[in-house]
């Protein structure tokens, strides 16, 4: 694929799975296309769905809240997902969904280049470390994905389900922090 125009347009048109029969808008990503940190969630919400934009909904002010106690907003970051498309009911994304979306998301980060990678929750962890990453032993550890460092940490809908894993990201946050700032 050739840069972010081609990229776009082929999100937007894209019928490769059947998320495409029932969305509104596609969610292809935003944020600073030269950020050094890219955000990489699951999927799509319903209003992410209705704006075209990730992580709007609860989830996303908590990201955003997160985001702003590490010195960052989310004009300097790239926010993306696995897939492009709002599963319905938000169920997880299928494999051969995620599949299909993948090369748009390896654009992406080639596009971006960024030199982190924070992966929310288990479908970005499963998808682009593999089938064995389990969030609970592997969060806060750094991996590798493309060639750039990836830090795996729970998805904000989860952190606002059980405050416990709130805690645990918290610290992968500053850990990320250290990182962003000594790099
Ligand atoms: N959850 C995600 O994984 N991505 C979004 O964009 C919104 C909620």
């Amino acid at each position: 694929m050739g840069g972010w125009a081609e990229l776009l347009d082929r999100i937007d048109g894209c019928r490769l799975c059947g998320l495409c029969g029932e969305r509104q808008n596609t969610v292809p990503g935003e944020g600073d296309p030269n950020a050094r940190l890219m955000l990489i969630g699951e999927g799509p919400g319903a209003e992410e769905d209705r704006s075209g934009r990730p992580f709007v909904g609860a989830s996303g002010q908590l990201l955003e809240a997160m985001l702003r106690e590490i010195g960052l907003n989310r004009r300097q970051v790239y926010i993306c997902n696995v897939v492009k498309c709002r599963p319905p009911n938000n169920r997880t994304p299928q494999e051969q969904e995620a599949m299909a979306c993948l090369p748009y998301l390896d654009t992406q980060i080639d596009l971006v280049k960024p030199e982190f990678l924070l992966l929310l929750g288990g479908t970005a962890g499963r998808y682009l470390l593999g089938p064995d990453a389990r969030i609970r032993r592997d969060h806060g550890q750094w991996f590798e994905y493309r060639g750039i460092k990836a830090m795996l940490t729970y998805h904000p809908s989860a952190m606002l389900r059980d405050e416990r894993q709130k805690i645990e990201a918290w610290r992968d946050f500053l850990a990320l922090k250290e990182r962003l700032n000594n790099f």
